[in-house]
């Protein structure tokens, strides 16, 4: 990189010069043959948006809210253990920028900073805490009361690691701390992950898990943990559907779906492939966030677009802190900030972002024989869609979108919403209906049009439309 850093890549390149091989590795690492870390990214370049073109995108706002509390961005600064190696003010560093930027920032329970200390680095800051479930019942429960005493305002409980994810070079490397540094939460060297212990051949985080974490952790924990405080949880590192609504049932308030940023299970699926039918399956009865390869404004509309409330990005704070701590991590923010405003403002969606974003963009190419989610979070509050947007291509053989387009249809209709197809005509129709076009309904543009005879329509006449948009 010559220069000032332009994007995401810019940043890590940087680091991958700075920073010590085995200290860059552990950041960097995936899984195995890292195949999900790969696809992670390469899931959101299979996307597609689909534009619209000449509506008024000159006032924005970014904004959203995350577990109750409002954030100036649906970018949020997910947890990644140990940052004093990137950055002599790690974690410290992280909150003042999130604070900075008016978005929140989830604490590793594994940082070289106490819980205390980043609330006191970002006093007015949004913090939340990640969790893992120790052996000891005590330590985890004595993180939680922490959390709370400090102002935290909710628990992301990690549930993916029984056990640590294979990383090839973490193992070749011998990873520990180094001996300056240790994870500050804890007092005793063993919890601690103190160099000062020895961790012989192996990763020593590896070693540490096996020997603190409780593998034996299940949906029980979850009951434990919701009687143990009042603050929101949300359950991180969900991938299936099931496990969604089995999360639901235990009482959680949210879902981050999220393979650890491909760093436990190799050959799991993108998260940005799976987001759909884990958004479908909680039926809005929790808040839905997705980390994993979130590198570009684009990444976070997609991410939106197909029902996240918001997203979390890992990597790219640590290398943002590699370049110059709490102000690289800022930039880092402030650059994917931008390019989600652009994105937005690009696709014409600015006005309506809280809206509309949340309906569809169905995307070229992706199979999707699925029911869209009737109950998602901010669709089904009425008020939220006075004007429109599921944006439709009909790229997908007729047969395989049948059922997706049967319930999408009655979604908006349902809501009220303007349901907008583009290219492929008759597609829709055939796909409904599977006969002759009857009618051609004419475009309406306005909530007003929507709300009078236009929409009665729309809707009446959903059935024998050749195409609408
Ligand atoms: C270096 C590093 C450390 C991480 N540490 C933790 C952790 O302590 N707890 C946890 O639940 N997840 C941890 N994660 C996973 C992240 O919270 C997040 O799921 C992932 O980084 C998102 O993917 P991304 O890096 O592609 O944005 C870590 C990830 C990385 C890269």
């Amino acid at each position: 990189m010559s220069g000032k850093p332009v994007c995401v890549g810019d940043f890590e390149q940087y680091a991958k010069r700075v920073l010590p091989k085995a200290v860059y590795d552990y950041y960097r690492s995936g899984a195995d043959n890292q195949q999900t870390l790969a696809d992670n990214v390469a899931a959101f370049s299979r996307l597609r948006l689909y534009p619209r073109m000449l509506r008024d995108v000159s006032v924005m706002d970014l904004s959203t809210a995350v577990l109750g509390q409002k954030i100036s961005m649906p970018i949020c600064v997910g947890a990644t253990a140990m940052q004093c190696m990137a950055h002599v003010d790690g974690e410290a560093a992280t909150a003042r920028a999130c604070r900075s930027l008016g978005t929140g920032m989830m604490l590793s329970s594994w940082a070289t900073s106490t819980i205390e200390e980043v609330a006191q680095a970002a006093p007015d800051g949004l913090h939340w805490l990640q969790l893992y479930i120790y052996k000891d019942r005590e330590v985890t429960r004595s993180l939680v009361q922490r959390a709370e005493r400090a102002g935290y305002k909710g628990i992301f409980v990690t549930v993916d690691t029984p056990l640590l994810g294979k990383r090839f070079d973490d193992v070749r490397n011998k990873f520990q701390l180094p001996p300056h540094l240790r994870m500050k939460n804890f007092d005793t060297n063993d919890l601690a992950f103190s160099s000062e212990k020895g961790y012989g051949e192996n990763s020593g985080l590896a070693v540490y898990v096996a020997q603190a974490i409780d593998p034996s952790i299940k949906w029980e924990d979850i009951t434990w943990l919701r009687g143990l405080t009042s603050l929101p949880i949300v359950a991180k590192g969900i991938l299936r559907a099931d496990d969604a609504r089995e999360a639901v049932k235990h009482g959680v308030n949210g879902i981050l779906v999220s393979n650890h940023g491909a760093r436990q299970l190799d050959g799991v699926p993108a998260t940005i492939d799976v987001l759909p039918e884990i958004v479908e399956a909680v039926e809005g009865k929790a808040e839905v966030f997705l980390d994993g390869g979130v590198r570009k404004g684009t990444d976070v509309l997609k991410a939106l677009a197909l029902g996240a409330k918001a997203v979390f990005i890992g990597r790219p704070i640590i290398w943002g802190l590699v370049y110059q701590g709490e102000e690289g991590a800022k930039e880092v923010l402030q650059m994917l900030k931008e390019e989600f405003q652009l994105a937005m403002a690009l696709s014409d969606f600015a006005g309506s972002y809280s809206t509309a974003l949340h309906a569809c963009f169905i995307l070229s190419g992706l199979v999707y024989p699925r029911n869209f989610p009737l109950e998602h979070p901010t669709v089904a509050n009425p008020e939220s869609a006075p004007l429109l947007v599921a944006m439709v291509t009909m790229h997908v053989p007729a047969r395989c979108c049948w059922c997706f387009n049967q319930s999408l249809v009655q979604a908006c209709l349902k809501l009220k919403w303007w349901l907008e197809a583009s290219s492929a005509p008759g597609d829709l129709w055939w796909s409904c209906k599977g006969g002759e076009p009857r009618e051609y309904i004419p475009r309406v543009d306005t909530a007003q049009d929507m709300t009078t005879n236009k929409f009665a329509r729309f809707a009446d006449g959903f059935h024998g439309a050749k195409h609408i948009y």
